[in-house]
């Protein structure tokens, strides 16, 4: 089978989530499996390809499945998406690729869930499926924070994700802002909150890098266990197969033995800027 081999994505709508993301419903035919933190190579013709997580389980419907990608315009690719995709456009997507988060691995456990801005879309599956196999997992901390309350994704999905029996959605805002009812300060700052067994629990952590290493440093003065902490980290990608050698992170390369990484795993890395 050729890798680089794309399926055409119908985009079926667009859900505007903040003033700069959307996130793009498509359906692709036939089935497709992808697990919570997998991404896929979105290629748009004509301007160019580039890495996104699948920010929903795969929702089959007859003949084809549903997924979401949520994007934030960045750069030219994003950007372009932002201004030139909508519904009824055609996009390429190949994958899915990468290690997802180890969920079977954390049956039986507390979750703790902690998200800066983007960060939130690969997580967003994994809440749908806590949400569907409830009875798996222990309590559920989901942390939540953005620069200010419009950049915050998935708004209209809070009060589904408060009502997840023995869970918590804890909300953050850096700066102030008016009607602003939750925490104000990073969301780092509230792993102090959380009520959890730090002997009995995995943690899933995305977002900008300065906001994961802090979160990390927080999590383990909270008694957390190195190995039980989970990171998606982010380096640009060309092939994503582990062919190119441009994702490079240490010796691991993010497209095919990440984008997560058990924190353990990384250590050395994880604290280089700009590696
Ligand atoms: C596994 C994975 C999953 C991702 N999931 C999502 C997602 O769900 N939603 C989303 O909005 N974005 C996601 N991204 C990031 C997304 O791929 C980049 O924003 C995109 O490639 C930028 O392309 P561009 O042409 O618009 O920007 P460019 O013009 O190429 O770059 C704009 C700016 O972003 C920086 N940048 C670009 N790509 C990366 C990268 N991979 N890592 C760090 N900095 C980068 C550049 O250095 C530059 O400063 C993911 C990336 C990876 C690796
Ligand atoms: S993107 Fe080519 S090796 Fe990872």
């Amino acid at each position: 089978m050729n890798p680089f081999e794309f399926k055409k994505a119908l985009v079926v709508s667009v859900t505007c989530e903040t003033p700069d993301t959307n996130t793009y419903t498509v359906k692709l035919s036939g089935e497709y499996i992808a697990k919570p933190g997998q991404f896929n190579m979105i290629y748009v013709y004509g301007l160019g390809e580039i890495p996104v997580s699948i920010s929903s389980l795969p929702l089959r419907r007859g003949a084809y499945t549903q997924i979401d990608h949520t994007i934030r315009a960045i750069g030219a690719v994003t950007r372009a998406i932002f201004l030139r995709v909508g519904a009824g456009s055609i996009i390429g997507v190949r994958g899915p690729y990468g290690v997802g988060w180890p969920l079977i691995e954390a049956e039986g456990k507390d979750l703790v869930i902690i998200a800066g801005g983007v960060g939130l879309a690969p997580l967003r599956p994994v809440i749908q499926y806590i949400e569907a196999n409830r009875e798996k997992y222990g309590r559920v901390n989901i942390l939540y924070g953005a620069k200010k309350p419009e950049f915050l994704l998935y708004k209209y999905e809070y009060e589904k994700y408060s009502s997840i029996p023995n869970s918590k959605l804890l909300l953050s805002s850096d700066t102030p802002s008016e009607g602003w009812r939750h925490y104000v300060g990073f969301v780092t700052e509230l792993i102090k909150y959380i009520d959890v067994n730090v002997e009995n629990a995995v943690v899933f952590l995305c977002g900008p890098e300065a906001m994961m290493r802090s979160a990390v440093k927080n999590l383990i003065t909270r008694g957390f266990g190195k190995s039980n902490i989970y990171v998606s980290m982010e380096r640009r990608m060309r092939c994503g197969v582990g062919l190119c050698g441009t994702c490079q992170f240490g010796h691991f390369f993010v497209c095919k033995d990440g984008p997560v990484f058990s924190y353990s795993d990384i250590e050395e890395y994880f604290w280089v800027e700009g590696l």
